[in-house]
């Protein structure tokens, strides 16, 4: 049988992949089993915002793995400690839990929050105030403040503690807070909702409202962070530092899933041995990994490449002015081309767009979401404009 039927017959059909077989990648670009060359604009969801395979990166999970690899934290090793102090120097934080995906983190940091709730503030039943058309992962606890009901349909019981408020909205938040909130938890930019960015200064509104009423703002930036919006940190652009911050996906360089919740010590310091735990969080492989693709991100200076053509390529496609998108958002080199329904099918474009060798997605039926690689140039960006342009002139 061939890859695709096995997966089809023996994977649950969670996903709905485009049809072809990827066998090989490096850098922008990744080839299927036929020998055909498509450029990345999808880079696995942000995860591999280095590129595929990056040599430094391949480099430094050869040389830890001939090394050690998975002792537990049972033991202390040599490559965790490194990570932590970088991950948290970095963000301007104090403390962080490793764990391996992004959903693990925010459930780390949901934990948190209740237990800074229970402890610091004293109150008994802790409440989150999460925002409408949130992703913060798929683990039934997470999905529970889901307002997307694909995401909640048939998985009833869901988990209580959480209030749902509009995006972008500091009015509703003000409105939101009772005596048992603890944190506020969002997306700085949301990626699965098609690239929304709330209006400027929302997040420094937020953090101000949060500190009055003494509540956390926990920032989930497990796709907008590590330069994927122009700066190391979404939160940068608004001048703030969080309480709680969430990092995964690129935080493993695209070769090791490595997530973490990093913190105030104030938050992270009352957590005890046998409060928390992961077997495979902070092995010594995924953080030399981990060390290396914040390394490399500093060193090849792929924050300003982002910033760079994320502007330009943000002020290509709005010159086009074109009548199949009925909005064009972006913040560095993420950005959601909403099709206007009446003209275009974002799934039907994202094939055409496989047909000419540039892979991209679409979220929620409506949005082409583009999100290359870091380590693009802007040559590449300029082939993958011409494509997206193609395409979109054969819808009208
Ligand atoms: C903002 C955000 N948080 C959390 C997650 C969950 O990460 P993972 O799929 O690694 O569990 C995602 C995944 O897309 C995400 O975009």
């Amino acid at each position: 049988m061939k890859p695709i039927e096995l997966e089809e017959m023996y994977g649950a059909h969670i996903y709905h992949p485009l049809p072809i077989v990827l066998v090989r990648g490096k850098g922008v670009w990744v080839w299927d089993d036929q020998g055909k060359q498509y450029l990345d604009l999808l880079s696995a969801y942000s995860a591999v915002s280095h590129g595929h395979c990056h040599p430094r990166l391949v480099q430094a999970l050869q040389t830890q793995s001939e090394k050690l690899c998975i002792p537990s934290r049972a033991f202390y090793n040599d490559q965790l400690g490194p990570f932590l102090k970088k991950v948290c120097d970095l963000a301007g934080l104090e403390m962080a839990i490793p764990m391996n995906s992004g959903s693990e983190a925010v459930e780390t940091a949901i934990k948190s929050a209740r237990l800074w709730g229970h402890r610091v503030k004293g109150v008994a039943s802790p409440e989150i105030i999460v925002v409408e058309g949130n992703f913060h992962g798929r683990t039934t606890t997470v999905i529970s403040f889901s307002s997307e009901p694909k995401y909640t349909n048939g998985f009833a019981p869901l988990t209580p503690g959480f209030k749902i408020i509009p995006y972008g909205d500091v009015n509703a938040l003000e409105k939101a807070i009772t005596p048992n909130t603890c944190a506020f938890l969002v997306e700085p930019i949301q990626g699965e909702a098609g690239v929304i960015i709330p209006p400027e200064g929302y997040l420094r509104k937020a953090a101000e409202i949060c500190k009055q009423h003494n509540i956390l703002l926990i920032l989930d930036e497990v796709q907008s962070g590590l330069g994927r919006t122009g700066k190391m940190f979404a939160f940068q652009h608004e001048g703030i530092v969080p309480d709680g911050l969430i990092l995964g996906k690129a935080l493993g360089g695209g070769i090791l899933p490595i997530s973490a919740f990093v913190a105030k010590k104030e938050i992270l310091s009352l957590f005890k041995p046998g409060m928390h735990g992961s077997t495979f969080g902070g092995n010594p492989l995924a953080c030399a990994v981990a060390i290396e693709a914040l390394t490399v991100l500093q060193e090849e200076n792929l924050v300003e490449n982002s910033r760079n053509l994320g502007d330009y390529m943000l002020h290509k496609v709005r010159s086009w002015n074109h009548p199949v998108l009925s909005d064009v958002r972006g913040k560095g080199l993420w950005l959601g081309l909403q099709v206007d329904p009446r003209k275009g099918n974002a799934r039907k474009m994202c094939e055409a767009l496989m047909k000419k060798g540039v892979l991209a997605k679409e979220t929620h039926e409506t949005v082409i979401r583009i999100a290359p690689p870091l380590v693009i140039t802007k040559q590449e960006l300029e082939r993958a404009a011409d494509t997206i342009e193609a395409v979109l002139n054969e819808m009208t």
